[in-house]
């Protein structure tokens, strides 16, 4: 580790740390078996960073910091899966201290644009793979059909996204190419943001669908963080007598999470094999630690107590503590809206519907996990300390809301893709 050696014999700026040659030693092998002495280096780099930081500030500094905290979270004993997927670095909320949400245009500009960065990254992994253009996780790699069915499936995820961008979706000629067409334009839509995406981007081991499987999670949470902005919104709507505003919301985030269906279509091309090898390596990590889920089921209702209880909310305890603490949520709000008289007969059945339409897509969207978690896990447990799908089944059909009442129109769980 010669650069860093040489790093850390110098003036140990934020802004000349060797990224490419350590995020090229933790690809090597992947982070469950990064080397201890290089672990160790890297231990002193925060040190020194830290103290270079107060001098320095700024960026280079925090995203040393970050990264730092990402690459060095096994080493400290603080895996999990907000670690495992860097969120830290993509700028997604993963704790107490998370932002407020941004005004609103901005935000979900923001947000889209990861999107469709995260998905055209991983199809650029694909192209580059199965060019040989790579040696990157070289285990287990997919066939050419399975990369251009990869290749469909991601650029229709992110085709609602960019028409929302403003973007034209690239034109259709032959996955592949389309998939490379969109990569150039995902290219332009942040090239600042091009370093810490690199960054964020550290499998446990050296099997190719841990990418996939990666940057499928990061596009997930990166949805939630966006339909949790829309819900806090949907609230304050109906709480400022705002039932309108509150139904585009409820809307708004209802599209979100429906057109991106493809995305779980996606993740199902994942050679059940593979995921069995690298998931061995990432016990303590699990999605039933996303703040930005919870915050999404707790915001639609208060969850019961005993769900609350449970290891479900127990794995997120700053959202536990906002529920315990009297967070509003849209059910209550639009219920107390009801009750007082504020909504007349048309707006209280728009935003019935729109609580409906929502609560439907989210029940579809806990089928469509519940299947494929199904099929790459089989009988074993979970990485969460569940029990695995049987804690999924249970979960299944919990209600989202306890008000709304139309049943709304189902969903299609293939994202209309079923090839
Ligand atoms: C190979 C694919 C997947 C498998 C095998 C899988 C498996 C599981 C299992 C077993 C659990 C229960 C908790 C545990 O012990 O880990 C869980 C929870 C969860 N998973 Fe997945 N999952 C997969 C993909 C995804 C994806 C792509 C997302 C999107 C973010 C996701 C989001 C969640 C969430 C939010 C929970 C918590 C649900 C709750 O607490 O009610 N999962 N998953």
């Amino acid at each position: 580790m010669h650069e860093l050696t040489r790093w850390l014999s110098g003036a140990t700026d934020p802004r000349t740390f060797p990224y490419p040659a350590v995020l090229g030693e933790f690809h090597r092998v992947g982070k469950h078996f990064a080397d201890k002495g290089f672990l160790a280096l890297l231990d002193e780099a925060r040190a020194r960073a830290a103290g270079a930081t107060a001098s320095t500030g700024g960026d280079p500094a925090r995203l040393l910091r970050d990264f730092l905290d990402v690459a060095l979270d096994k080493w400290d004993g603080r895996y999990d899966y907000r670690s495992y997927l860097a969120l830290r670095l993509l700028r997604l909320p993963c704790g107490a201290d998370a932002p407020p949400p941004a005004e609103d245009a901005t935000a979900r500009q923001a947000r889209d644009r990861l999107l469709v960065r995260l998905v055209a990254d991983a199809l650029a992994f694909e192209l580059a793979a199965v060019a040989n253009a790579t040696g990157l996780l070289p285990q287990q790699r997919p066939g050419p059909a399975v990369v251009a069915k990869r290749c469909r499936l991601g650029v229709r995820a992110v085709s609602p996204a960019l028409a929302r961008l403003g973007l034209a979706s690239p034109a259709d000629g032959g996955e592949p190419a389309t998939a490379a067409a969109l990569c150039a334009v995902a290219g332009d839509l942040d090239p600042a943001g091009d370093l810490p995406l690199r960054l964020s981007l550290l499998p446990v081991h050296v099997t190719h669908d841990e990418y996939l499987f990666i940057r499928v999670l990061q596009a997930y949470e990166c949805l939630f963080a966006g339909i949790a902005d829309e819900l806090g919104a949907a609230v304050a709507a109906l709480t400022g007598h705002a039932p309108r505003a509150a139904a585009g919301r409820l809307g708004y985030a209802r599209d979100l999470l429906g057109t991106a269906s493809p995305l779980f279509s996606l993740l199902a091309t994942m050679q059940a094999e593979s995921f069995r090898t690298f998931r061995r390596y990432t016990e303590g990590a699990s999605a039933i630690q996303s703040r930005s889920y919870k915050l999404v089921e707790s915001l639609c209702r208060t969850p019961d107590e005993d769900r609350l209880d449970s290891v479900a909310y127990r794995s997120v305890p700053e959202v536990r503590d906002r529920v315990r603490a009297g967070q509003p949520t849209v059910d209550e709000a639009y219920r107390s809206a009801v009750r007082d008289g504020r909504l007349d007969n048309p707006d209280r059945e728009l935003v019935a519907r729109r609580m409906a339409a929502f609560g439907g897509t989210l029940l579809q969207w806990r089928r469509t996990h519940y299947q494929v978690a199904t099929r790459m896990l089989g009988p074993r447990p979970g990485t969460g300390y569940t029990e695995g799908t049987p804690y999924l089944a249970a979960v299944l059909t919990t209600p989202v809301f306890t008000a709304a009442a139309p049943d709304p129109r189902p969903i299609d769980p293939s994202g209309g893709n079923a090839a």
